[in-house]
């Protein structure tokens, strides 16, 4: 017989054991962590950058095989066109064996009311199954929900930890708020 996980953690708390005494609600391990992240003007890579200081994770930065058109406006447009059709563009990264890292930190810009295709195209084929992933987002004023709706998507099998989101424009600036953020999610004291 199989127990559900939902039945042993009602049976628990009725024994007034609480969560902690069931090992598949163990506290996340962010010793086994790592920073994976696209950026094309640089914002969400600062972030990525103190939460590389803050927490010692490696940082892992996704690149595209064939680069984007260099003018803003064609760049955007071509951008547009893949986020609707939910399309790929192939990474050049070589992605390493992420199976001994329990946490993620997984960045990008906000594009087109969606997540970077980058980003997309590398969690069509790592989808982060049994992780906690903790998104964070720049864009240039859009809420990320977007983002953060494709990312649970493209990932129905990792558990979505609480994101950070900032205006790109104030990226760099805000060391503060993402030290704050981590302390709060339980990755630094
Ligand atoms: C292709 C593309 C689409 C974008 N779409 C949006 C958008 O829909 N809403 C928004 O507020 N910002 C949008 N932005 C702005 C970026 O989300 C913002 O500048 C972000 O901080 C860039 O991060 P990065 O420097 O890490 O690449 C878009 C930028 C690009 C390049």
């Amino acid at each position: 017989m199989t127990i559900s996980r939902r039945v042993l953690l009602k049976g628990a708390a009725a024994l007034g054991l609480g969560a902690l005494a069931l090992p598949g609600a163990m506290a996340t391990d962010f010793s086994k962590a790592i920073i994976i992240y696209y950026s094309r003007s640089g914002n969400t890579e600062s972030i990525a950058r103190v939460i590389a200081e803050a927490t010692g994770a490696k940082m892992l930065r996704i690149d595209v095989k064939e680069p984007y058109a260099e003018a803003y406006s064609d760049m955007t447009d071509i951008a547009r066109d893949e986020v609707r059709r939910k399309a790929r563009r192939e990474l050049k990264t070589e992605i390493p064996d992420l199976s001994g890292y329990e946490v993620v930190y997984l960045g990008s810009p906000y594009w087109w009311g969606s997540l970077s295709v980058p980003m997309s195209t590398f969690l069509m084929d790592h989808n982060l199954a049994g992780k906690t992933v903790y998104p964070f987002i720049t864009s240039g004023s859009s809420s990320p929900s977007g983002a953060l709706s494709r990312i649970r998507e493209l990932c129905p099998a990792a558990t979505m930890g609480e994101h950070f989101y900032v205006p790109g424009s104030d990226a760099r600036d805000a060391g503060a708020d993402i030290r704050a953020w981590l302390r709060k999610i339980g990755a630094v004291k």
